[in-house]
């Protein structure tokens, strides 16, 4: 008993500094809370603005911004948001404040779905994502290499082919220019002359996207997760097993193309300009300029180019066009030779 006294006797004196210690944080937590919010739209408990949400376009924000300023606050369920809209305020998110801010936040899907932010785009600002853009600038998307992209010309030639076969009929240009920037996306990346497997890359995309954009509540109140009542977990899963399954196999490919017959100078794709860093482990050395990349970052970086260079390129292409139709004066500039970019006086 008294050894148990004993052993209990420096309880009091822990406790003695660890009470007003703890108190002393939650002061100093519910001080820095306190802090206040720019102003903005009154939330419920919990869900917060959340009943704003399908009005979250740049109109709708437009239209916020006009009735709470050029900075104003939103609570998605537990999440806080801060919507900038005047160029002053731009300036000092973008410019003078950007190192703060130059983070993209990321949901659980797109979390997932680039293997942890192993990729480029979701990446935090850092040693990494300094070398992968340098890696970018001076390899993969050098001016040599978009010179020796044969396939672009290829797949220009053949779309425009198919146009031409089909004078006098109705083209649906949306679609039209989508496939191009595809195939020259898909050909770029893995260097298959042949469109086999391309079919099911594009399944696998469509998934992607969808699970990109869906709406998920654990994003915004995480102690929901466990209800998923989308079934979206069981789908990031199915979705990411099945990159795995079509990657892994294009990239073993390639690594025994490497080993077998070596790196032919200028016909090389962006998986073979990425294998040349692989290593198991990745590491970034800023001092000597070298990067190394696991599978997993080769995965991801192929996924932001495929997501990054086909929708984006071909919606640039569909816009001009539909200028180009409302504006014949124009048209007749392009069709004397004049670049299109001048033409529709784009930056
Ligand atoms: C008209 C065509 C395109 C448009 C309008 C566009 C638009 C954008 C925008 C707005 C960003 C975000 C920039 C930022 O936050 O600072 C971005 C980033 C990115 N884009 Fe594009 N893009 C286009 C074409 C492409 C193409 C062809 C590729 C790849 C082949 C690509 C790959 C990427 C990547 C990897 C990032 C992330 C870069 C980073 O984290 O630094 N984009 N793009």
């Amino acid at each position: 008993m008294d050894s148990l006294l004993q052993a209990l006797q420096p309880l009091p004196m822990t406790l003695l500094f660890t009470i007003p210690l703890l108190f002393l944080l939650g002061l100093v937590f519910r001080t820095r809370r306190r802090l206040p919010y720019p102003p903005g739209p009154k939330g419920l408990p919990i869900i917060g603005n959340m009943s704003l949400v399908d009005q979250l376009t740049h109109r709708g924000l437009a239209k916020l911004a006009k009735q709470f300023g050029g900075i104003f606050h939103l609570r998605i369920g537990y999440l806080h948001m801060v919507a900038v809209s005047s160029p002053d305020m731009a300036r000092q998110v973008l410019q003078f404040q950007d190192n703060i801010f130059s983070n993209r936040p990321a949901t659980i899907a797109i979390s997932y779905l680039t293997y942890d932010r192993a990729d480029m785009a979701f990446a935090h600002y850092g040693p990494f994502w300094r070398q992968m853009r340098k890696l970018c600038v001076m390899k993969l998307f050098s001016r040599k290499r978009a010179e020796s992209w044969e396939s672009v010309r290829d797949e220009v030639d053949s779309t425009v082919r198919d146009v031409a076969a089909n004078t006098g009929k109705a083209v649906n240009i949306g679609e039209l220019v989508f496939s191009l920037t595809r195939n020259i996306i898909y050909r770029a990346a893995f260097g298959s002359l042949s469109h086999d497997g391309q079919d099911e890359f594009i399944g696998i995309l469509q998934e992607f996207s969808k699970l990109f954009g869906a709406f998920n509540i654990a994003d915004f109140i995480p102690w929901l997760g466990w209800a998923d009542p989308q079934g979206l977990n069981a789908r990031l899963e199915k979705a990411r097993r099945s990159l795995d399954g079509f990657i892994d196999h294009i990239i073993d490919d390639h690594i025994n193309k490497k080993k077998n017959h070596g790196v032919v100078e200028g016909d090389t794709d962006m998986v073979d300009d990425l294998l040349a860093f692989y290593s198991e482990e990745a590491k970034v050395n800023e001092s000597d300029d070298s990067i190394k990349l696991t599978r997993d970052n080769i995965k991801a970086i192929i996924m932001d180019v495929m997501f990054g260079g086909t929708e984006t390129v071909a919606s640039a292409i569909e816009w001009a066009m539909a200028e180009l139709m409302k504006s014949p004066e124009d048209l007749k500039k392009c069709e004397d030779g004049r670049p299109l970019f001048d033409t529709l006086q784009c930056g």
